[in-house]
């Protein structure tokens, strides 16, 4: 008798037992798959520093390894900061394999194109800042917890690809610095980011009639889109941005003077996340 509910609740424990065990060796201790992926991506990089040469060595602890900061919890790759450091060549397709990567910053290198498509299997990626040369590729567009999206070289262009934007509705910052290398419309998809805060165009070649629907960022606090070949249609749309808070600047408005950002400021909500890591 006492047998036969024992055996029930004994099967449950086993299956929640096998359960919490093939979860946590296949997706949360699991750092070699990390591990390789940083290896591989750091096979593709030219290092004339050699930053990474003998500090990516697979006899440390890759939590330890320069630029790399791992979870508290999982022990897994959360952050990734390779900014500064004059690497060049390509961004391995392994890039993708850091599943739960938030924070990607690769500013100020000189990486060429194309961007691996494996990148966009960072869904947990809210921070990605890119200097690289080549276009932005058209698979971009599905990271459902972007805040931040900074793209920029002296030799990034192209057109803006036209659903770019359909997959990231929580973008707050926006930074385009291509220096004359976009072309063709902002795309209408940018219009379905609601939660963007600071934006900026400037200095390319982006050209069309501003639309309205730029009314519909109610947060925006930058806007700035001087320098391109953008037009307004009506002025009572310049007159709309008084309130914002640093300026706005295009063409047609001259509201506030341009400026020249070279770095920009990082949402609240991801500064408190991120202000622990030394990586700014
Ligand atoms: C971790 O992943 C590697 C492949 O990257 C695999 O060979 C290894 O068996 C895995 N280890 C565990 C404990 O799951
Ligand atoms: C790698 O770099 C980090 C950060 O600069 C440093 O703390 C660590 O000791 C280095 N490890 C090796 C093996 O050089
Ligand atoms: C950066 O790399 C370039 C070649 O890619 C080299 O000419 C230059 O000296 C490097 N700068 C530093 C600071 O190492
Ligand atoms: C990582 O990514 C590469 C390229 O996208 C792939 O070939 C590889 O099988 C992936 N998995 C692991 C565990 O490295
Ligand atoms: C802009 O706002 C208006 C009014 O709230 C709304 O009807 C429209 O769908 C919005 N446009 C976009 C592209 O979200």
């Amino acid at each position: 008798m006492g047998n036969t509910r024992f055996i029930p609740a004994l099967t449950v424990a086993l299956l929640l037992l096998n359960f919490v065990v093939s979860f946590s060796t296949k997706t949360t201790t699991n750092i070699s798959i990390d591990q390789s992926a940083l290896l591989a991506l750091k096979a593709h990089v030219i290092d004339p520093q050699n930053l990474l040469t003998t500090n990516w060595s697979s006899a440390f602890n890759i939590c330890k390894w320069i630029g790399v900061t791992c979870g508290s919890r999982h022990q897994r790759v959360i952050a990734l900061d390779l900014s500064n450091m004059n690497l060049s060549g390509t961004v391995s397709p392994h890039i993708g394999n850091l599943s739960f990567l938030t924070w990607l910053n690769m500013k100020n290198n000189n990486f060429h194109g194309p961007l691996p498509a494996q990148l966009a299997n960072l869904h947990r990626v809210k921070y990605i800042q890119l200097s690289f040369n080549g276009e932005i590729p058209s698979w971009f567009g599905s990271f459902p917890k972007l805040q931040y999206l900074s793209l920029s070289h002296n030799n990034f262009r192209g057109e803006i690809p036209s659903d770019m934007f359909e997959g990231q509705p929580r973008l707050q910052v926006l930074y385009f610095l291509a220096k004359d290398g976009l072309f063709g419309k902002i795309p209408m998809s940018l219009f379905k980011c609601k939660e963007l805060q600071d934006i900026s165009l400037a200095n390319n070649k982006l050209e069309g009639i501003l639309p309205k629907e730029i009314k519909n960022f109610t947060m925006l606090w930058t806007l700035q889109l001087h320098n391109n070949l953008i037009e307004v249609k009506t002025k009572s749309i310049c007159t709309q941005f008084w309130h914002l808070k640093n300026l706005l600047s295009f063409s047609d408005c001259s509201i506030g003077k341009p400026q020249i950002l070279s770095s920009s400021f990082i949402p609240n909500s991801l500064e408190a996340e991120f202000h622990l890591y030394q990586y700014f």
